[in-house]
């Protein structure tokens, strides 16, 4: 319904202009799931399925060792970050897309998805269309339920003990959680690189989190739990859609898009907008939606459920912080001075809580929060840092 009304209002409008559109510009790539888009680009990809121990079942992906590589250099998990999906490390396609990459390198790799988004919209016993219990998550729950799943099924399949975690925005954040919480598994994680790392958002510019922030006062469970920015929504449909109309259409949806996350000079490029589009958002659940106002607000901290629910739980009239001299496990963090979402300014504190830390901020101060994943530079700012440091330990900042 959406389409043909958006799509005839657009072409009206350029029209008028005398501009011609082409409505049909290819963009094959635009629709594929993870298995399809991997085909498509000439790679094979694996579908496996992860069951929480609460019963969420999260579709998992694995680009199994490259037939030109004898030896397995290790294992690689991607993870995404808030409303997005496993596909971020395919978008930007061959010799671009973080997955390709490292499966280039003879890595092992594996892409994984947390609950409530398009791969993880599936339970033992709930259905996420009619339960609305389905939808009482956030990032907590990723954290100590969806990640431990997800690692304890890698490392078996892989047949090995340690994995590299490369994670965008809330990967890193829910890692943080899990480490804290379950200290055991520092042991697992060789490395976690985290890109655009979030944990306090004290400086964060971006839109939404203000927006969240306004909004996260206490909500009645009705309005928690409920699902927010699916994956062919209406946010994304017509987003998709307009975006992959014609080149016309690409300066404004660069622009409004993405300048909301730190304006980039076109990191993103004309043929893989279309693409980001078809795949993000992919959705989460309100409760998640709405703890990152919480976090915004107060920091780092657990779970606001407002004074009285507070002082019952956990004794004081504020959430604690996380305990993050627990996250033994080695990080290395990239940022830049132009990501909206994850300001340095936040990084650097969150790296005064690690035991063992190290940022690069990228010297092109340029790039932004999504350019982490979907940027022209990846090969030759992001990927580097984490291939060097596996192979000698040492790294350069670009
Ligand atoms: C849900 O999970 C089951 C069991 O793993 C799988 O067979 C099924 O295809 C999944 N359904 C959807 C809609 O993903
Ligand atoms: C798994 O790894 C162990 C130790 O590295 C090795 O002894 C064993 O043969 C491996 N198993 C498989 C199935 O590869
Ligand atoms: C950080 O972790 C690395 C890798 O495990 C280790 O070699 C190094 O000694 C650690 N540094 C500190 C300060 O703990
Ligand atoms: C990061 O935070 C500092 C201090 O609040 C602010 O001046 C700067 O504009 C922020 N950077 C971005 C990219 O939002």
């Amino acid at each position: 319904m959406i389409r043909p009304v958006l799509i005839t209002v657009f072409c009206m409008i350029y029209s008028a202009f005398g501009i011609n559109i082409d409505l049909f510009e290819d963009t094959p790539r635009r629709d594929l799931t993870f298995i399809e888009l991997a085909d498509y680009d000439g790679f094979t990809a694996e579908q496996h399925y992860v069951t929480t121990e609460d019963g969420y079942i999260l579709g998992l992906f694995r680009i199994p060792l490259n037939e030109k590589c004898t030896t397995s250099k290790g294992t690689i998990l991607f993870m995404h970050g808030l409303y997005l999906s496993s596909d971020d490390c395919l978008v930007p396609g061959p010799g671009k897309a973080h997955c390709y990459i490292y499966s280039d390198q003879c890595y092992d790799v594996w892409a994984a998805n947390v609950r409530g988004n398009f791969y993880g919209r599936n339970h033992t016993t709930l259905n996420p269309d009619k339960d609305s219990a389905f939808w009482d998550f956030d990032i907590d729950e990723m954290a100590t339920r969806d990640l431990p799943a997800i690692i304890d099924y890698v490392l078996m399949e892989s047949n090995e003990t340690q994995l590299t975690y490369v994670g965008h925005s809330q990967a890193v954040t829910i890692l943080l959680i899990l480490c804290s919480k379950k200290p055991e598994y520092n042991a697992n994680i060789k490395v976690g690189f985290g890109i655009s790392p979030t944990a306090w958002l004290d400086n964060s510019r971006f839109i939404v989190i203000q927006l969240q922030g306004v909004l996260s006062q206490t909500f009645p469970n009705s309005i928690l739990r409920k699902e927010i920015l699916k994956r062919g929504g209406i946010v994304q449909e017509p987003a998709k859609f307009i975006c992959s109309v014609s080149g016309i259409s690409y300066p404004i949806c660069s622009g409004v898009y993405f300048a909301l996350l730190g304006y980039n000079q076109f990191q993103i490029t004309k043929d893989v907008l279309p693409v980001v589009l078809g795949h993000a958002p992919s959705g989460t659940s309100v409760k998640n939606f709405l703890r990152w106002g919480q976090i915004h607000n107060n920091g780092f901290r657990e779970y606001d459920h407002g004074t009285i629910k507070n002082l019952i739980i956990y004794g004081s009239r504020t959430p604690p912080e996380y305990d993050l001299s627990k996250v033994t496990m080695p990080w290395l963090f990239a940022g830049s001075h132009n990501d909206y979402v994850a300001n340095v300014t936040d990084i650097n504190l969150l790296m005064t809580k690690l035991p063992n830390s190290s940022l690069c901020v990228l010297s092109d101060t340029t790039f932004g929060h999504l350019d982490f994943l979907f940027g022209k530079d990846i090969p030759n700012y992001i990927t580097p840092i984490l291939l060097s440091y596996l192979d000698t330990g040492k790294y350069v900042c670009p």
